[in-house]
């Protein structure tokens, strides 16, 4: 990797310092505020246990939790994660309310050494979003380094994801974020083939840039979820009450002349009058999808199809769901793509999932374990599909002869 990681600093650059680590530790809470899945949380553990172990005083803590807009928001607090986070460490973990930037920084300085300090949620700072210089350079106040470790938020450019690395040097990537950029920048640049994505979701809209930048690339582009049925009105086929983009139907036609072969699409499709009437799903042929219904899932041919080229695959790469793979019976493609892959893994495939919805399958499923690697970032990781440069790591140090 082109850019430095802490595996690059200098025992002199760590040893009785502050490690500022932005993380993402943008985690779903219940109604009681219980965090409900913990994953991204013990994804940075290995950074935090690394950074103490190389002699670090104190692990300062950044990151957001869902969207308040710039001001403080009792429910995105991050008082629950932080309470979760010491139940995970054996370090103490300080949590700091504060949104003044002189008491964060007073916080900082005065932990016990070994101590895990974690700030308040930086969407309740007015400059984060706008990625404020002000902010930036305050917050780079907070540690002697910058460490980003959270790759599920590398795609936006904020103040503690992007701008704070201009002001405060050493500035590294985490062990998250390398192993992210590495299993994801390898399987774009060098796949072992057969290389076989899977995409699927709701819309071709937020696909269409992966698509094209995944279809020169790969020896296979299987294509599921109810965006399928856009390509299937590009065909000129019946879709019902389907969910279709019909603004995107013209672009459908020129991916599907483009892709030829390459480009697979269901077979068939469980279909039903509606969403709640599970009761009366039933498989058609795509060809035969009822005027009154909608498909809700691939159908029985289709994952057979899409199990044979995953499991004879050297590389999958797997984003977004077959189906409403949350309201069964309509979980069945999205649960057979999950146990192709976990196939594939075991019989010596790389296969990495994407984060947001088809990584909480594969969780829900209990098979994340056995995937080569399940991506922490939804958003971020679809963008780096596409070929985008990620903010958060364009700003981090070179490493020395990478230009
Ligand atoms: C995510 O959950 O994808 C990241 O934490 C980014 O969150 P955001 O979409 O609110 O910026």
């Amino acid at each position: 990797m082109p850019k430095k990681t802490i595996r690059d600093l200098t025992d002199a650059e760590v040893r009785g310092k502050r490690a500022l680590v932005r993380v993402d530790f943008n985690v779903p809470l219940d109604a009681e505020q219980r965090v409900t899945d913990d994953t991204r949380i013990r994804a940075a553990l290995p950074t935090i246990d690394a950074l103490f172990e190389r002699g670090v005083r104190t692990v300062v803590l950044l990151s957001h939790l869902g969207r308040p807009k710039g001001k403080p928001e009792a429910k995105y607090s991050l008082d629950p994660v932080a309470r979760h986070l010491a139940t995970l460490t054996t370090h103490p973990v300080t949590f700091v309310e504060t949104t003044d930037s002189d008491e964060a920084l007073k916080a900082t300085e005065d932990a016990a050494p070994g101590t895990i300090v974690l700030l308040e949620n930086t969407r309740f700072l007015d400059g984060e979003e706008k990625n404020d210089e002000v902010l930036a350079r305050e917050l780079a106040e907070l540690g002697d380094f910058y460490v980003n470790d959270a790759f599920g938020s590398a795609h936006r450019a904020h103040a503690s994801t992007e701008g704070v690395a201009h002001h405060l040097h050493p500035a590294v990537a985490g062990l998250l974020m390398e192993k992210e950029l590495r299993y994801l920048g390898d399987a774009l640049a060098a796949p072992q083939r057969p290389f076989v994505a899977v995409l699927g979701g709701a819309k071709i809209s937020g696909k269409i840039d992966v698509i094209e930048q995944l279809l020169p690339k790969v020896d296979r582009l299987l294509i599921g979820g109810a965006m399928a049925c856009t390509f299937f009105k590009a065909m000129g086929l019946e879709t019902g009450k389907s969910l279709v983009e019909p603004d995107r139907v013209d672009m459908a036609k020129a991916l599907l002349a483009r892709g030829g072969e390459k480009l697979v699409l269901p077979e068939d499709a469980v279909v039903a009058p509606a969403l709640d009437a599970g009761g009366a799903a039933h498989v058609v042929a795509r060809n035969a999808i009822p005027a009154g219904e909608a498909m809700f899932d691939v159908g029985p041919r289709t994952t057979e199809r899409f199990a044979r080229e995953i499991v004879a695959a050297k590389t999958v790469v797997w984003n977004g769901p077959m189906g409403v793979f949350e309201t069964p019976p309509f979980d069945a493609g999205t649960r057979a793509v999950a146990e192709a892959l976990a196939r594939a893994t075991a019989a010596g495939a790389t296969t990495i999932v994407g984060g947001g919805d088809s990584a909480a399958a594969v969780e829900a499923m209990g098979l994340a374990s056995r995937m080569s690697h399940v991506s922490t970032g939804g958003g971020a990781s679809l963008e780096f599909l596409e070929g985008k440069e990620l903010p958060g790591v364009a700003a981090l140090d070179e490493r020395e002869g990478s230009h």
